[in-house]
């Protein structure tokens, strides 16, 4: 038997420091997760009474089943009012549904480029496009995102990596694992390189609910490039990455919104992917959203204080405060960290897991952790690191 070359190329084995994790949670040693970020872990769960009368209501609304590739138009419409308050004039007949972002990149992909072709997106980045451009079989290119400045886009970079194979730009926006926010000049200077170029921009927002600078995000949507994909979902604005609930909204030139929506509606519905009863709870959960976010916010810019509070102390790291999402960067002082080692030193010494930067594609000398956490194990954790970071180093120079 034989298996493709996409199979010979994923990768099979868990790496060393989830080796030595797996290792540490059966010894039955408490580690500090600080990684996850998972709400619901934390007590913030969507409204459970309002989220099971959404749900029962949507259960008496599915007996007949009548499926539509772009998705139900009702959960179409509710999305689409989601975006008129932001100032983008939007339309059931520009959203895609689908079972979430991470699946909406790969349709954008398949709709956008061909075998051997290339999407240029952010680096750093969370470790998705790799594995989806892999079964998608493009190639992905990198633009900068400069530390020295809030991790803000490297605009002259991006365009000088655009080649002729080159088919989208992606942009994350509240970015993870930074938590920089794209302002409005950089998105207006970014739709005019796409406008340039003629490439079409994609938008991942699926943090677009947690901003912490008090203004609106800026999106791609209200810039002028030419074709706009803007991705967003249930799984971080309503804490319900199970639902697999995201969509697709497309905006620009006319005639290039309708021929993607065309064939995306074909992509669709060769799989017809999306869950009939959560389509029907779209509008609901919609509507209830701000109920999920009202408390956690207040909750989040806190944990955000103690983090900035905590890691301001230690003296062997430098961070930017995250401006949106739940993650930050550090960077570790000194000359030459393996930071792999040091993530392993952590979990074995101090009981805290962190990522190593090169997981996101980071320079070396990086770590990325969470700071959505209950704020006395936060601050707990994060001087466990900052003591455990300190003894490493100590090391390292004896
Ligand atoms: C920036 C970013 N985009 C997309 C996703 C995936 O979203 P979904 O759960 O909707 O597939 C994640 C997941 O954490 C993310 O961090």
């Amino acid at each position: 038997m034989r298996f493709s070359k996409l199979a010979d190329r994923l990768p099979a084995k868990r790496n060393r420091l989830y080796r030595e994790y797996e290792k540490a949670s059966s010894s039955g040693r408490p580690i500090r997760d600080l990684i996850s970020a998972n709400l619901a872990e934390q007590g913030w769960v969507f409204p459970q009474e309002r989220l099971q009368s959404i749900l029962a209501d949507a259960a008496g609304r599915t007996r007949i089943y009548r499926p539509d590739p772009l998705g139900l138009r009702s959960a179409r419409e509710a999305i689409a009012e989601f975006y008129r308050p932001a100032g983008i004039p939007a339309s059931a007949e520009q959203v895609l549904i689908t079972p979430g972002t991470s699946l909406s990149y790969f349709y954008c992909f398949k709709l956008l480029a061909n075998p051997g072709e290339e999407i240029l997106c952010p680096r750093p980045s969370y470790p998705l496009f790799e594995s989806i451009a892999e079964l998608a079989g493009l190639q992905l290119r990198y633009y900068r995102l400069r530390e020295s400045r809030g991790w803000e886009i490297d605009l002259d970079h991006l365009e000088s990596q655009i080649s002729t194979r080159t088919r989208a730009l992606v942009l994350i926006s509240p970015h993870n694992p930074t938590g920089m926010v794209a302002g409005s000049q950089p998105l207006h200077d970014l739709a005019a390189i796409a406008c340039r170029h003629d490439l079409p921009v994609l938008a991942d927002e699926v943090f677009s609910e947690f901003l912490y600078g008090g203004e609106a995000l800026p999106r791609p949507a209200a810039t002028p490039a030419p074709l706009v994909f803007t991705l967003n979902g249930f799984s971080k604005m309503a804490g319900l990455p199970g639902l697999k609930l995201g969509w697709i909204l497309l905006s620009g030139r006319q005639a290039r919104v309708r021929r993607s929506l065309e064939v995306m509606e074909l992509i669709s519905d060769t799989f017809l992917p999306v869950n009939d009863l959560a389509q029907h709870m779209v509008r609901g959960i919609l509507e209830s959203r701000e109920a999920f976010a009202f408390g956690l916010r207040p909750w989040l810019l806190r944990c955000r204080q103690i983090a900035g509070d905590r890691l301001s102390q230690c003296p062997d790291v430098r961070f930017a405060l995250p401006r949106g999402g739940f993650y930050l960067t550090l960077k570790v002082g000194g000359a030459e960290v393996d930071e792999e080692a040091l993530c392993i030193e952590l979990l074995r010494q101090s009981g805290v897991l962190a990522h190593p930067g090169y997981f996101y594609d980071m320079a070396p000398a990086h770590l990325v952790l969470t700071f959505a956490l209950q704020h006395e194990l936060l601050d707990r954790s994060l001087k466990a690191l900052c003591d455990g970071i300190r003894e490493w180093k100590k090391r390292q120079d004896s």
